[in-house]
């Protein structure tokens, strides 16, 4: 692995000293990572843990198997760095075993009878007392309801051992909350991963399954430490070919690196497989000619994969063939599949992702929001018992706030899955740092007051609320090669599997657990971390999505940078209507799209009135005026300058935050994530002028601050003496400093300069530039012709052209200038890279 030490003196060097200065490559490692690279690691903490050394496995099963290595090889990490257990006299006996094994081998056990499937109990047999005695015949339990069980046991044990408190005595039952706990990838066969941000695919290459499939088995076991149960391991936007017998064979061998950490394999499936694939002329799901291909293709799976897990179904979404061009419902094509899958226990997770991407924008009843509820809700009970309605947490489409979907309370005779995103497509993409469980959890407790009556979301999905077989969690994960890409993002696959476990764990509870795992036990590094990852969610949403706008990003590329006016006045329907007066969507039943009238009363009465609407949804439930007071007393047009101006000062603070760690956490790590966090604090700058610029030109009105439109210390790239450079318009125009940047398309180099005209004294000095893909631009700041820094804009970021996607911050810190002093910077373009630059800003230093 590259670490950063090494990586920073290749890339960027300050005048002979060096810096890492901002995470411009996706990966965290160059190679495929191990579940150990994870939060797996067994690192030892001490002498404070007793654990028999010893493992034995009652049964011979692959997952009893797997249980009982596992922990072997946990116990023997963990007690190599422990003095005690190398010293101690005590001996005895870890035993993994089914309830069934364990009552036989130990009938005088209270073995529990009411263990739910998938259910572990652990057990201390034996006194604190037995420690130091070699003759005493300790053992500790591990038994399972079933092979899951035993093998979720022997990690929750290992965990609690990471966790911290002493195991003698130890006698915990537990079992999922949910039956179906599965993650989603997104992968197409040529390796790539839509929405994945953490390299190529582990399954597929070039058409086929990989050769190796190392990663697979490492990313299983990874799962199943978290007690997740399944993987639809290829693209909602399904390729047909995945279904031929030549493909169905390679990916057996993908369900048989699953399969000894209980991880069942899924399918994403088109609908139009029958017609592409099967040479069929219809694959309208009531057709007989389509119910025999179905049929027969589950035979086929089936061969290959006993334990396959099902099918994941997008149609009529976002161009993807779906019922509606038969004229027929999605409970036709829903239980089309799923009369397949019956008489092999398969089942089909049916997204109610379902909407139409070419809305009237003029059309005020129009709304996006409103699909999902509008055709699955008639469709309740009309779906076979083996299909699971998949529905995203909120209505749109991951943004970074929603209201939760009223969808979750609109079936009552259908099992549920709710959809959430481990990869943070709309929530910076792994660059930035978004800890989404405080999100997740707030959705699982939202209370959709069905009937009048409690029912969470988590009590829909548990299927408790409408009794229910069959609910669950998705997540979607697109993990490539190099896990998430990024270290600190790993917390959110840790978060989203031990919520679909328990969905009562709190955010809190579950950071500290994965903290003490992956980074380390010192208090003063868990809760330095746990606050970090608490606060991160809220920061990223103060800089890009305020009062519930939802991300003001491209919403038709990248979803990445800043592009206010990409989510209007176009079919997709993720508009925010701001005018010259004010900004909002009405979605009320009283004047607006009645998408509020999903809800149940209860909750429709909140929504509907501005005045107990909640300051954070406002704008996704009204359009209201910028001079709008909010709750708080403040105008909503002072709330756009203020919350941009804290976001940027909150993630600056995260880096300051990780900065206290120095010499507490790996130094690689460390390495890495500070360059991380620097990265993240001037890309939040960019979101930050991006809109408060915008807005402030939009409303007119001024910031009472004085900060919006005032830059104090900026010197645009297009005011400098320019050589070479020519002044560019950047799109949009909000992306760049006043609109305007420079690119330099002389193969030879351009130049900037500027005369400084300040006060004299010791500066930083932060270089805007577009680090634009295609080529490596390489650039040189220099005061009064002495080289200051040097770097090459070799990042990976969206686009080639100039925008917030690439807009990156370089700042060289403790500068000394004086009146008069000439600033430049040369710019060499390479490929398509033209070294575009936008500004320089110069700030009074605290180094
Ligand atoms: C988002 C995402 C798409 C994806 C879609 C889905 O719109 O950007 O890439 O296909 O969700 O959930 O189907």
């Amino acid at each position: 692995m590259e670490n950063c030490a090494v990586w920073l003196r290749k890339k960027i060097a300050f005048a002979g000293l060096f810096v890492c200065a901002a995470v411009l490559a996706t990966g965290f490692a160059a190679s495929g990572q191990t579940a150990d690279q994870a939060w797996l690691k067994y690192r030892g903490h001490g002498d404070r843990w007793i654990i028999p050394l010893k493992v034995r496995a009652l049964g011979k099963g692959s997952l009893e198997t797997s249980a009982a290595q596992e922990l072997q090889r946990g116990i023997t990490s963990l007690s190599n760095a422990s003095v005690l257990w190398r010293g101690s006299a005590f001996q005895g006996e870890t035993i993994v075993g089914t309830v069934e094994e364990v009552r036989q081998a130990f009938p005088d056990l209270p073995v529990p009878h009411d263990l739910k499937p998938e259910g572990y109990w652990l057990y201390w047999i034996g006194s604190a007392g037995d420690l130091n005695n070699s003759a005493a015949t300790t053992r500790l339990i591990v038994a399972g309801a079933d092979d899951r069980g035993v093998l979720y046991g022997a990690f929750a044990l290992l965990r609690q051992i990471a966790a911290g408190p002493a195991l003698y005595g130890v006698n915990v039952k537990q079992a999922p909350a949910m039956p179906i706990r599965w993650v989603d990838q997104w992968d197409n066969p040529d390796g790539t991963i839509t929405r994945g941000y953490g390299g190529r695919s582990i399954f597929f290459e070039g058409g086929n399954v990989r050769a190796d499939l190392t990663q697979v088995s490492e990313y299983a076991r990874l799962l199943a430490s978290v007690g997740i149960n399944g993987c639809d391991i290829n693209n909602v936007n399904a390729a047909p070919e995945l279904l031929d017998a030549e493909h169905l064979k390679q990916i057996a061998r993908v369900a048989d690196a699953m399969r000894p950490w209980g991880v069942r394999l899924a399918l994403s499936v088109a609908l139009a497989s029958p017609e592409k694939l099967g040479g069929l002329k219809t694959a309208d799901p009531l057709d007989p000619a389509v119910k025999a291909w179905w049929a027969t293709k589950a035979d086929e799976i089936y061969k290959l994969i006993p334990d396959f897990a099902g099918f994941t179904v997008k149609a009529d979404s976002e161009g993807e063939v779906g019922p509606s061009n038969y004229g027929r419902s999605p409970a036709d094509a829903a239980n089309l599949l799923a009369a397949a899958l019956v008489p092999h226990g398969g089942v089909v997770l049916y997204r109610a992702f379902v909407y139409n991407n070419h809305l009237d924008w003029r059309d005020p009843k129009a709304d996006r929001a409103r699909a999902a509820y509008d055709i699955f809700h008639p469709l309740d009970g009309k779906f076979l018992p083996n299909v699971i309605v998949q529905t995203k947490e909120g209505p749109i489409d991951f943004q970074t706030r929603e209201p939760v979907s009223p969808l979750f309370a609109g079936l009552r005779e259908t099992s549920q899955a709710m959809e959430l995103q481990v990869t943070q497509e709309y929530l910076g993409q792994q660059k930035h740092l978004v800890y989404i469980a405080p999100m997740w959890k707030q959705v699982l407790d939202f209370d959709l007051r069905a009937d009048g009556g409690s029912t969470p979301v988590k009590e829909t999905v548990e299927g408790r609320s409408f009794k229910r077989p069959l609910g669950g969690m998705v997540g979607v994960a697109c993990l490539g090669r190099e896990w998430l890409g990024s270290p600190m993002a790993m917390a959110n696959l840790y978060a989203f599997g031990r919520l679909a476990w328990n969905p009562d764990l709190t955010p809190e509870q579950i950071a500290d657990e994965w903290i003490r795992q992956t980074i380390g036990i010192d208090p003063v590094v868990v809760s330095t971390v746990e606050k970090m990852l608490m606060q991160s969610w809220p920061t990223y949403e103060h800089y890009t999505g305020f009062l519930g706008s939802q991300t003001l990003t491209d919403i038709t590329g990248s979803h990445y940078g800043p592009n206010i006016e990409a989510s209007e006045r176009n079919g997709w329907g993720q508009w925010h209507f701001d005018d010259g007066k004010g900004i909002g969507m009405d979605r009320t039943v009283a004047t607006g799209t009645g998408y509020v009238g999903q809800y149940s009363p209860e909750v429709a009465r909140i929504y509907e009135s501005l005045d107990s609407t909640p300051d954070t949804l406002l704008l996704f439930f009204h359009h209201v005026p910028y001079t709008y007071k909010l709750h708080s007393g403040e105008t909503v047009i002072q709330y756009v300058y203020d919350v941009h101006y804290k976001g940027a000062e909150e993630a600056a603070g995260l880096g300051k935050e990780w900065a206290t760690l120095k010499g507490r956490v790996d130094a690689a790590l460390y390495d890495d994530v500070r360059a991380r966090l620097e990265y993240q604090a001037g890309h939040a700058i960019v979101w930050r002028d991006a809109i408060v610029q915008y807005f402030l030109k939009q409303s007119g009105i001024p910031d009472d601050k004085e900060r919006a439109g005032h830059t104090p210390g900026r010197l645009e790239a297009e005011d400098a003496k320019l050589t070479g450079y020519t002044v560019i318009d950047v799109t949009p125009w909000e992306d760049a400093s006043g609109g305007k940047a420079v690119s330099c398309a002389d193969a030879k180099g351009c130049t900037a300069e500027w005369t400084w005209d300040g006060a004299a004294g010791r500066f930083d000095i932060a270089v805007e530039y577009f680090d634009l893909q295609g080529g490596a631009a390489r650039f040189v700041i220099d005061v009064n012709g002495k080289e200051t820094a040097r770097w090459t804009a070799d990042g990976t970021f969206p686009s080639r052209r100039p925008h917030g996607d690439n807009s990156t911050r370089l700042t060289v810190r403790g500068v000394e200038l004086k009146p008069g002093d000439v600033l430049r910077v040369d710019g060499t373009p390479d490929g398509s890279d033209a070294a575009a630059l936008d500004y320089v800003e110069v700030t009074a230093s605290a180094h």
